[in-house]
């Protein structure tokens, strides 16, 4: 269990170690015998979520190198995009985002916190193809080094063997705070340096873990293959000797189209909302739980070993699902 993770350079950035919660309800109503909630939700950086962790190695890097503007990519509620944007905000640095996806009569949601942060975007109207958006971010670099500016390229939902290491440490984190080796770790998975990171952490810390993926986007087979990319990448980086095979646990049942909320996605926002005041989002989190509450009900999760949900953020997002959420106001008003 080797490794140097300790030497690699990062810039504070988020509010660890983030808190672990029991969800008594919540378990009770799923059939679980103990559900923790890992509240990476609350990392701060502008509404919180998984991002925060990877951007302290990413940032790290940009401030070390340097760089006086970032680029980065993603959908129209880009968590990532949004917590980037803070993050160079906070450090002093310039930014700019591509975004795709519908097109939009108005910002809300993370769209809104990206304006709140002046950032200049370009918008691809009904495309976010990971091609697309990374050819227009090379575009945009090439025009910056031309007028002398020494910009700065983060992949599309941070994903990088570097950014990785942010989950490799919250695994570390984890080992101190959930002393139950058999645990059962939950997360969604859409670019997946967060998957990546989780499953080599855990094998470095908590090595008796399984670590569960749910698909907001691609094909179970997909991820599989860039997991193992970004693991090895990452394993590279602190000089880790992966030392068994590498089970990637990964299932892609719980999603329709990205960024399109599910009828179960939905329910698991209300039951976690009602149940236990957690808010979940309609694009990733939400979805992670119906895939809990479906994989328990089947027998794949174990109802006996305890269950870590990681809550990766996304709140934003909740904001920008008025009508798909059918929000119907219980409400009074009174006139004096
Ligand atoms: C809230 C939330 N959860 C999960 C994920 C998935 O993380 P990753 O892209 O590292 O797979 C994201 C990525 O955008 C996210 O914003």
């Amino acid at each position: 269990m080797k490794h140097n993770l300790d030497k690699i350079l990062t810039i504070e950035l988020a509010n660890l170690p983030t808190p672990i919660q029991e969800a008594k309800k919540l378990a009770e109503a799923i059939g679980l015998s103990k559900l923790f909630i890992k509240r990476d939700d609350l990392t701060g950086l502008a509404g919180g979520g998984n991002k925060a962790r990877k951007l302290e190695y990413d940032f790290s890097e940009i401030v070390n190198g340097g760089y006086d503007v970032v680029i980065t990519a993603g959908g129209v509620q880009s968590n990532h995009a949004r917590m980037t944007a803070a993050a160079a905000r906070k450090l002093g640095l310039d930014v700019k985002l591509v975004l795709g996806g519908p097109d939009f009569e108005s910002a809300q949601g993370n769209l809104l916190l990206d304006v709140l942060f002046n950032v200049e975007i370009r918008y691809l109207v009904d495309d976010d193809a990971n091609t697309s958006l990374e050819s227009e971010m090379k575009r945009w670099s090439d025009e910056l080094l031309i007028a002398g500016r020494k910009p700065f390229v983060i992949p599309i939902g941070g994903s990088t063997g570097l950014g990785a290491l942010g989950y490799v440490k919250a695994m570390e984190e984890l080992s101190y705070q959930c002393k139950h080796g058999n645990v059962q770790i939950i997360l969604g998975v859409g670019s997946c340096g967060t998957f990546a990171g989780t499953i080599l952490g855990a094998q470095i810390f908590i090595p008796d873990a399984r670590v569960i993926g749910i698909s907001v986007s691609r094909a179970a087979e997909a991820i599989r293959k860039r997991t193992l990319e970004l693991i090895e990448e990452s394993a590279r980086l602190i000089n880790y000797k992966i030392s068994k095979n590498i089970n990637i646990e990964c299932y892609d049942d719980y999603h329709i189209e990205y960024g399109l909320m599910t009828d179960a996605g939905k329910q698991a926002i209300d039951l976690a909302a009602n149940l236990e005041g957690v808010l979940l989002d309609p694009i990733y989190t939400g979805k992670v739980m119906s895939g809990l509450i479906d994989l328990t009900e089947k027998g794949i999760v174990s109802k006996n070993n305890p269950v870590v949900f990681i809550h990766t953020g996304g709140m934003p997002i909740l904001f920008s699902f008025e009508s798909e959420l059918g929000i119907t106001l219980n409400c009074k008003k009174i006139y004096k």
